[in-house]
């Protein structure tokens, strides 16, 4: 096992974890004033969203300058601090590397679109447009063509997020060297590894064929066009020979659109480029998929299809590649809102999920606030959102479209990016502890109730419980190790799983839902099983054969040999 399959990650998203100077924005050393609270909660490692120089559309994913620091943020000492103040801990540090587009304010796409001899031209994907159009009906992640007109120029150039983010041309070796430079700068500094921002994105299909409609929409998203593409395993084994394999870091691709397979190739433990990817499956459990914009919608998800994806990533990565485990980020909504329940049963679904996160095979990602059970914040005026992908829906849907606000409010409350994005609530006090000045965003309304020194004061909180199960990690083999099995695949809210390493096994129950379940006849639990954690019981306890609302509980059930298959 290395460092990293036993590691749990902390992300943070900077601008909204902890304001030092009162300017509203989070920045490095409101970050390394938090790290004891970090190091309390035992985690090893921290991912920092991006930091460096942007073009302010996209929270720091259109970078202007791959080797500075954004003004807001600090400066490279801050950042060195930051560094040390985790190494000192004994944590690491992983920076985002954002190299499938650059900012079109960044040097290389200023010089490139002076002309089509600039010398950095290439550096971009640039086409003549087709019948007065763009090259292809490509659509962007954010709405609309992915291709922009450079009226200098006359061609376009590809931006498979916002126009102002375009597209590098990985086909260039001068492109890929150059990247592979701005790593070792970053390595050299000390580094522990990088979360790689749309990794599989960066080799499109040769001559961008239209997509098929498939929607009213225009411009459809052409993803079989750009994910995974032919030369994707090339770049990346390549960028593991020139840079990752002279360091001891760790590596996680954003990979949307990936199966087990593929996964298993780019993190294979002997030839893979890769320590571990994000696959999506379980974030488009909810989604409508009939509808003209799917990742907007909700629909409930079904209990057994999560355990099939699940499942099917557990048993299709083990002993050949390695999972992330992670249930929100800064790009999706907060998880207890998402898969628990954030009324009644927060604090119980939000400690439920945890269970579910942190003792399935792989490395777990916490994200910022998660610990705390904070649940999406549903602003009711458009004025208080800043996600660029929030705010274009609206403008499509309601300013251009004419629909109603309140249909469209809706969708932002369930989806909406700003979810995550707002600030982490320290305390109940002004700003909720977070700046003395005016937040970047408003705060999550909640956070006179749900804020960190409310949980540190409460035994009982989910911060506590989070630390609980990161210690309980760390003690049992055939969580990090184990292999998976799942005892009940297709009950409608019980999730039944047991984890077997050679000297252990494990049984995890979870039941999923509002409703008292009776396992009379549905499972039974070995009678020499022990209790390690849950959320009603203590461990130690012998707990009833009935789980209460989002109960969840560990066992152990001994060893392999004593006990064989419960149930
Ligand atoms: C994925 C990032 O997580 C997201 O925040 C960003 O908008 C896109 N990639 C584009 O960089």
């Amino acid at each position: 096992m290395t460092w990293w399959q036993r590691s749990v990650v902390y992300q943070i998203y900077p601008r909204s974890f902890m304001d030092s100077d009162g300017d509203g924005m989070g920045d490095l050393r409101g970050i390394t004033a938090k790290l004891d609270y970090l190091h309390t909660l035992g985690v090893d490692v921290v991912w920092l969203c991006p930091v460096y120089p942007h073009g302010g559309v996209d929270g720091g994913y259109d970078i202007t300058d791959y080797r500075g620091i954004a003004p807001e943020y600090g400066t490279l000492a801050d950042w060195q601090e930051l560094l040390a103040g985790l190494h000192t801990r004994g944590m690491k540090l992983v920076m985002d590397l954002v190299v499938n587009h650059t900012s079109d304010r960044h040097p290389w796409f200023l010089e490139a679109r002076k002309g089509v001899g600039s010398p950095h031209r290439d550096y971009y994907l640039w086409e003549p447009g087709r019948d007065g159009g763009p090259p292809s009906n490509w659509g962007s992640h954010f709405g609309g063509s992915a291709w922009q007109l450079d009226p200098a120029t006359g061609e376009y150039y590809l931006h498979l997020f916002a126009p102002e983010q375009p597209d590098l041309n990985w086909a260039s070796p001068t492109v890929r060297r150059e990247v592979y430079d701005l790593m070792r700068f970053w390595l050299d500094l000390g580094i522990d590894g990088f979360r790689m921002d749309t990794i599989n994105m960066l080799s499109k299909a040769p001559g961008y064929p239209d997509t098929a409609p498939g929607s009213d929409y225009a411009y459809p998203l052409a993803e079989e066009h750009f994910l995974n593409g032919p030369e994707l395993l090339t770049y990346l084994r390549e960028m593991h020979a020139e840079v990752l394999s002279a360091y001891d870091v760790m590596t996680v691709g954003e990979t949307p659109g990936v199966n087990p397979d593929q996964a298993a190739v780019l993190t294979d433990p002997q030839t893979g480029p890769l320590s571990m990817v994000f696959q999506f499956d379980h974030m488009a459990l909810d989604k409508d998929t009939g509808s003209a914009r799917p990742r907007w919608t909700t629909v409930p998800y079904s209990v057994p299809e999560l355990k099939a994806v699940l499942g099917r990533w557990q048993t299709g990565l083990h002993g050949r590649g390695w999972n992330s485990l992670y249930l929100s980020n800064h790009d999706v909504p907060r998880m207890v809102s998402r898969y628990g329940d954030d009324g009644a049963y927060r604090v119980a679904s939000a400690k439920l999920l945890a269970t579910l996160l942190f003792t399935l095979q792989g490395t777990p990602y916490v994200y910022q606030g998660d610990e705390l059970g904070v649940p999406n914040a549903k602003f009711t005026s458009i004025d208080d959102y800043r996600d660029v992908d929030t705010l274009n829906l609206y403008r499509e849907e309601v300013t251009e479209g004419g629909r109603d606000p309140a249909d469209i409010l809706a969708m932002i409350h369930n989806k909406g990016r700003d979810n995550a994005r707002t600030p982490m609530p320290w305390n109940a006090g002004p700003g909720a502890g977070f700046t003395t000045g005016t937040p970047w965003i408003p705060l999550n309304p909640t956070y006179a109730d749900i804020n960190a020194e409310a949980a540190l004061a409460d035994p009982d909180s989910v911060y506590w419980y989070y630390r609980d199960l990161i210690r309980l990690r760390r003690g049992h083999p055939a969580i990090v190790d184990g292999r998976y099995d799942d005892l009940r695949p297709t009950h409608d809210t019980l999730y039944a799983y047991l984890r077997t390493h050679a000297q252990e096994q494990l049984l995890v129950l979870l039941n999923f839902g509002g409703a008292v379940l009776d396992l009379d006849g549905v499972l039974e639990i070995p009678a020499n099983a022990e209790l390690l954690i849950g959320n009603y019981a203590a461990p130690g306890e012998v707990p009833s054969g009935t789980l209460q609302p989002w109960e969840a509980r560990v066992y152990v059930t001994r060893t392999v040999e004593e006990t064989g298959t419960p149930g």
